[in-house]
């Protein structure tokens, strides 16, 4: 073609040939339907809305792919006509080049919808005190009309739809939606999800988006999915997420303040790194099928978050550290402001990242030397948990002859009865009913809140015993004990166990008629620390 040549789209020379741009728009682009809605959740999120409702809905009886709908909806500040009609372009923004938040290409809401359906129509009201940006009204602001547009892929490629149409005046606010201001999205005939039945959908999403917006669930954002609440999850298992706590923050959080371009230091900005290391003698016992579940197995990498939305999840920053199973035990968080999208490679889809060399550089030898030293600290910690598990030794023991004695009764000391709570959520192998085993004792290691050495707490089925970490008992004669491979010494650390256990049973038994022995117990620990302690 020569260069005068016209193109074959009506005879124009528009730069884009808009039917066919539209089709290969569709393929080039996101990893997902997680992926896509998330660019629909970060403009509510900017809008500043505290409530998104997803629904993922079948139209007809059948439920295959194109006969699912899924919107999207908020309380967000909402848009006039005219951003309504931008927003649906390719580069309509009203962020354009921006830094400060999640959105800066203007390309995420048709792209995104696109990409999933092969049409889009977005219904958005404002009060008539909003404040552009916000979600600030004047008080008992009545919603204004409700105006709506759309694209359509098929319009489009026929021809039909060369512009955004001009947004028409609805006459009230979707069913169910009512509030002063928000936005409707909704994507019909919807040709490209991940898959064709809603239940699937649903709980794909709810995970995913569990992780990738928990940082804004976690500050009060409240996003639904087809009505359920969907709660954060959080790989790290710092936070109270799905699949509980129990997790643990290793060393310091790390800042490094990295140029936005290289070599040029007038624009840089913080990236804060930190890591967990997850209870390998709590949870090593889970079946895989529970590890799975609670997103342990197959769970190691790093969780790439930008502008407190999470972008990637993988493998990054590891120099020439291969990720092997013991590398499921620890996690990493990497957090970054869009200020470092061209450090970190995110394109307009921000659904990954492709580093460049030189923040590479800066973060590589740190986080990789950390990964090792907690590979080899959760490879040390299986070890023990093998060794240790002849320590069942003594819990077995007192299980086995717990007939011997005159039943407990379960405790109805509110504060045992948060212990147990407490335990039980951060050591999910002690929420196991004993099949059949009738009363079990256990030990576990933890914090407690005062300063006893050992703590216990029990109900109708278990008792409790807790080691206190922070306790010097711990520190100069149980974990030597646990640390040691010899036989003695495993055989004396059973001795021990099941000397406490009987101490904390016979509290436990006779706790009515003598309430001061949790005070002795204080008294004693802090002897024994004072004579333990170094000075
Ligand atoms: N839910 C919403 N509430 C209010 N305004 C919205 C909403 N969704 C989109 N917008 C407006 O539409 C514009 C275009 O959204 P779009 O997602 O396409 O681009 P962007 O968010 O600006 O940038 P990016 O491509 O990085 O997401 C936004 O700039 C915003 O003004
Ligand atoms: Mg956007």
């Amino acid at each position: 073609m020569s260069p005068a040549e016209p193109t074959k789209n009506n005879g124009s020379s528009a730069i884009v040939v808009l039917d066919k741009f539209i089709q290969a728009t569709r393929d080039s682009g996101y990893k997902g339907t997680a992926s896509a809605i998330s660019e629909l959740v970060d403009n509510s999120v900017q809008a500043g809305a505290t409530c998104i409702t997803i629904c993922v809905t079948p139209v007809s009886s059948s439920s295959t792919g194109a006969d699912i709908e899924v919107s999207v909806c908020d309380n967000g500040c909402g848009m006039d006509p005219f951003t309504l009609r931008q927003a649906l372009r390719f580069g309509g923004s009203t962020r354009f080049g921006d830094r400060s938040g999640l959105g800066r290409y203007g390309m995420g809401l048709p792209n995104a919808s696109l990409s999933q359906a092969r049409r889009v129509t977005v219904l958005s009201w404002q009060s008539p005190g909003v404040i552009r940006g916000s979600r600030q009204t004047r008080p008992n602001a009545r919603p204004e009309r409700v105006f709506t547009s759309f694209l359509d892929v098929d319009l489009i490629i026929s021809g039909a739809m060369v512009e955004v149409p001009r947004p028409k005046a609805v006459t009230s606010i979707p069913a169910g939606h009512a509030g002063p201001s928000g936005t409707l999205v909704s994507w019909t005939q919807c040709d490209r999800l991940d898959h064709v039945r809603v239940s699937t959908i649903v709980r794909k999403l709810e995970a995913d988006l569990g992780r990738r917006f928990r940082h804004f669930l976690w500050t009060g954002t409240r996003i639904t999915i087809n009505g359920n609440v969907i709660r954060p999850f959080d790989p790290l298992y710092l936070e109270p997420s799905n699949a509980g706590t129990g997790g643990r923050l290793f060393g310091e959080e790390l800042r490094y303040e990295i140029c936005a371009n290289n070599g040029d230091q007038r624009i840089t900005s913080t990236v804060l790194v930190r890591f967990s290391e997850l209870p390998v003698k709590a949870w090593h016992v889970l079946s895989n099928e529970e590890k799975r579940r609670v997103g342990i197995a197959k769970g190691a990498g790093v969780s790439i978050v930008r502008a407190g939305r999470e972008v990637d999840y993988g493998w990054f920053f590891m120099g020439s550290k291969r990720r092997e199973n013991y590398d499921d035990w620890w996690r990493c968080e990497i957090q970054f402001d869009p200020v470092l999208d061209e450090a970190f490679g995110i394109a307009h889809t921000k659904q990954q990242i492709r580093p460049q060399s030189y923040l590479m550089e800066a973060l590589t030898p740190n986080i990789e030397a950390t990964a090792r030293l907690l590979n080899s600290r959760a490879r040390k910690a299986h070890f023990t948990v093998k060794t240790t598990e002849r320590s069942s030794e003594s819990e077995r023991v007192a299980t086995e002859r717990n007939h011997l004695l005159r039943p407990l009764t379960a405790s109805v000391d509110p504060q045992k009865k948060r212990l147990m709570k407490t335990l039980e959520s951060a050591h999910p192998t002690l929420r196991r009913r004993s099949s059949g085993q009738g009363y079990r004792y256990m030990i576990v290691e933890g914090s407690v809140k005062d300063t006893c050495f050992y703590s216990f707490t029990h109900n109708k089925d278990k008792m409790i015993l807790v080691l206190n970490q922070d306790h010097p008992f711990y520190r100069e004669i149980y974990k030597p004990l646990l640390e040691s491979t010899t036989q003695r010494d495993n055989k004396l650390r059973a001795k021990i166990e099941i000397m406490l256990l009987a101490a904390a049973r016979s509290e436990a038994a006779t706790l009515k008629t003598n309430p001061g022995l949790a005070r002795y117990r204080l008294a004693w620990s802090n002897t024994l620390a004072a004579f333990l302690n170094e000075k």
